[in-house]
């Protein structure tokens, strides 16, 4: 091994082989910082000193210097954040959740922190994971061998993972007025798709003395707005632009790249004023109209009582939007949970109301990137609601009991986070932005 101007180990050199400075391994270099001589960068180590921290099984090791496909990266979860595209996003992932802390503490919204295991399913679809506990399972059997049958949940009834922090927040809102959370989220959905995980983060906000939906979408708007902002006055959004840059030929390839032009075209978007807002009703017209002039765009024709599908809402977000997010509002009541209020009040009290004082937000590619409402805030209607989606048992008397007790009309939003770092980072699966993804028969280390 050369001696001298060059390298000096610390440890004997007869166990210095090849491998023991092979791509991985880890070193303390000590030399002279300077400016190169060579072309591709502006300054360098010479270095006089280098010790083994770490070594390395060159051959061994899962992650080579070379192209690796997305799919063969997430079977090594532990060890691919090395890389620097995915050490830039975990960097992105803390900025955006800095930028946004400041927004909401300038907004004088009260950070809180709800519960992860709840005992109902907040948006009725069923897709809850359920919690059960060994130790309890365990002593009850050998307390009582005779009867294994019998399961004595740890919380004497059935307890769930939590879909969304929403109820909760609903509760801490009417003490502070304004809330919000960045808390995980649990769904035990089939859906296998880029934009679905079965752990993931929402950030959920929830607002009192909110009459009009639209001081709700203003609130979504100005939030991403400045965490936009903020992230552009800082040195990641060069990075990541250089990082785009610099892609392996590969992903560039890649029919779902985001290169330079989309990534900026989105962050634009996002930094724009005056996002769109359409209603579900119109949004159905416009579909109908698209669809009798190009049937063959769509596999899915647009019907009022089928709901959007992704197709449609990738249409939408792209022709409406035109680069901005775009917000669908007034669903029907049909197509959405329990706790939303109507558009328009009921003035006598009766019957089913068509639509619900509700929006999503749609972004392109990406698609459902925010849901929010109004939420039903009297008592009666919240529980005629309940009964009609057959949710009135489940759990929630303490959730009517905040309509009993001083309820004021307000509303909120949940912001699939995870959704929201793939989209400023230009990553086409959101399994591929979150460190240790989760997701149906998924879930590695
Ligand atoms: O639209 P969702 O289901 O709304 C709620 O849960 C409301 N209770 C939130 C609220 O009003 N406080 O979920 C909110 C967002 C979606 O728009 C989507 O971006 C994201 O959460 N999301 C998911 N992200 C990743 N994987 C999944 N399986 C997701 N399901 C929803
Ligand atoms: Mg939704």
């Amino acid at each position: 091994m050369q001696r001298g101007n060059h390298y000096l180990f610390t440890r004997s050199e007869s166990a210095l082989t090849q491998n023991s400075l092979s791509h991985g391994t880890a070193v303390k270099l000590t030399g002279d910082w300077g400016a190169s001589v060579g072309s591709k960068q502006s300054h360098e180590l010479q270095v006089s000193k280098a010790t083994v921290l770490g070594e390395n099984d060159a051959e061994g090791n899962p992650l080579q210097p070379k192209y690796q496909t997305p799919e063969h990266l997430r079977t090594i979860p532990h060890l691919r954040a090395r890389l620097p595209t995915n050490a830039l996003v975990l960097r992105l992932r803390s900025q955006l959740i800095a930028a946004l802390t400041n927004f909401f503490n300038q907004e004088d919204f009260v950070q809180t922190h709800t519960p992860i295991i709840t005992s109902s399913d907040c948006e009725g679809a069923g897709e809850v994971f359920t919690v059960s506990s060994n130790a309890a399972k365990d002593s009850i059997q050998k307390s009582k061998p005779e009867d294994e049958a019998q399961v004595e949940h740890f919380f004497r009834t059935t307890k769930y993972l939590t879909v969304s922090a929403q109820l909760h927040l609903e509760a801490l809102a009417q003490a502070v007025s304004k809330v919000w959370t960045l808390s995980p989220t649990f769904r035990a959905e089939l859906s296998d798709t880029p934009r679905h995980l079965s752990e993931f983060y929402m950030l959920e906000a929830e607002m009192c003395f909110v009459h009009d939906l639209g001081e709700i979408m203003d609130l979504v708007e100005n939030m991403l707005r400045s965490a936009v902002a903020a992230l552009q006055a800082s040195p990641i959004w060069g990075e990541l632009l250089k990082m785009k840059q610099a892609m392996p030929r590969e992903d560039v390839e890649d029919d779902r790249f985001v290169g330079v032009e989309a990534l900026q075209q989105r962050w634009g978007g996002l930094a724009a004023r005056d996002w769109p807002r359409i209603s579900y009703s119109d949004a159905i017209l416009i579909l109908g109209d698209a669809y009798s002039k190009d049937p063959a765009r769509f596999a899915f024709e647009p019907f009022y009582a089928d709901g959007l599908q992704v197709e449609h809402e990738r249409y939408l977000a792209s022709a409406i939007g035109q680069g901005k997010p775009l917000f669908v509002t007034d669903y029907p009541t049909m197509q959405k949970p329990f706790y939303m209020a109507p558009s328009v009040p009921a003035t006598d009290g009766t019957g089913p109301l068509h639509t619900v004082a509700c929006f999503d937000l749609l972004v392109p590619d990406l698609c459902e990137l925010v849901g929010g409402s109004l939420r039903e805030h009297r008592s009666q209607e919240l529980m005629a609601a309940m009964q009609l989606k057959g949710v009135a048992g489940n759990n929630l008397g303490w959730y009517q009991d905040l309509r009993k007790y001083g309820s004021v009309p307000h509303g909120g939003f949940g912001l699939g986070f995870d959704r929201l770092v793939c989209y400023l980072a230009g990553v086409s699966n959101v399994r591929d932005v979150v460190a240790f993804p989760r997701w149906h028969r998924r879930c590695d280390c």
